[in-house]
């Protein structure tokens, strides 16, 4: 949009397909420094604990993510017919560049979280295909994610299978 902030990456990286599949009003878009005001993190409150984060300390966050080059994707869905827009959705998705498999890129899909009263009209799977994109774009062979059991149906329905099993060390 002419004036408006480009966000933390290109456009070039957003799905025309997702984006023409959203409700009216709705806008698929990359997450912008702006959007410490917009609903974004109320939105990944629906997700987990967030924290009482400063507009320094979101800045100083954004910041960090806009240098990982390539590495580090977050885009959000925005209501532009709410007064004022608020971002109702959001997902992220991290590109790990390996030596393996010939130098190969797997994404990881992570954050992925919708508003309470969003849910339900297929904004978790316009991010999931969105992210998707920006996968393929930037060379994935694949993507994988971490869910609950409770989430398994919703990623069966984007189209994911389980592979693997889940460990973790807590610090
Ligand atoms: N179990 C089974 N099916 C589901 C579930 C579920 N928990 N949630 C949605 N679906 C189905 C829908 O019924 C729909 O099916 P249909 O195509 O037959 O109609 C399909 O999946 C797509 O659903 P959406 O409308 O796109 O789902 P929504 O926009 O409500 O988003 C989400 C789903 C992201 C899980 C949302 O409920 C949410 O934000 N939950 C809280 C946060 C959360 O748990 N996020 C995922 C964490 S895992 C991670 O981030 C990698």
């Amino acid at each position: 949009m002419a004036g408006q902030e480009q966000g933390l990456f290109s456009p070039d990286l957003l799905s025309p397909e997702v984006q023409s599949a959203l409700p009216e009003g709705y806008v698929l878009r990359a997450l912008r420094r702006t959007d410490y005001a917009t609903g974004f993190l109320d939105c990944l409150r629906v997700l987990t604990t967030v924290g009482d984060i400063s507009k320094d300390q979101f800045d100083q966050r954004y910041d960090w993510i806009s240098r990982q080059e390539g590495g580090y994707f977050i885009l959000v869905i925005e209501d532009t017919n709410s007064s004022p827009p608020r971002v109702v959705g959001t997902g992220a998705l991290l590109v790990e560049r390996k030596f393996i498999h010939n130098l190969g890129s797997v994404g990881h899909i992570e954050d992925i979280a919708v508003a309470k009263d969003q849910q339900g009209k297929k904004l978790g799977l316009r991010i999931i295909q969105a992210l998707d994109f920006v996968a393929e774009k930037t060379g994935c062979y694949k993507t994988i994610l971490d869910c609950s059991e409770a989430n398994e149906g919703f990623y069966v329905k984007c189209g994911f299978r389980r592979a693997g099993l889940e460990m973790a060390h807590y610090y």
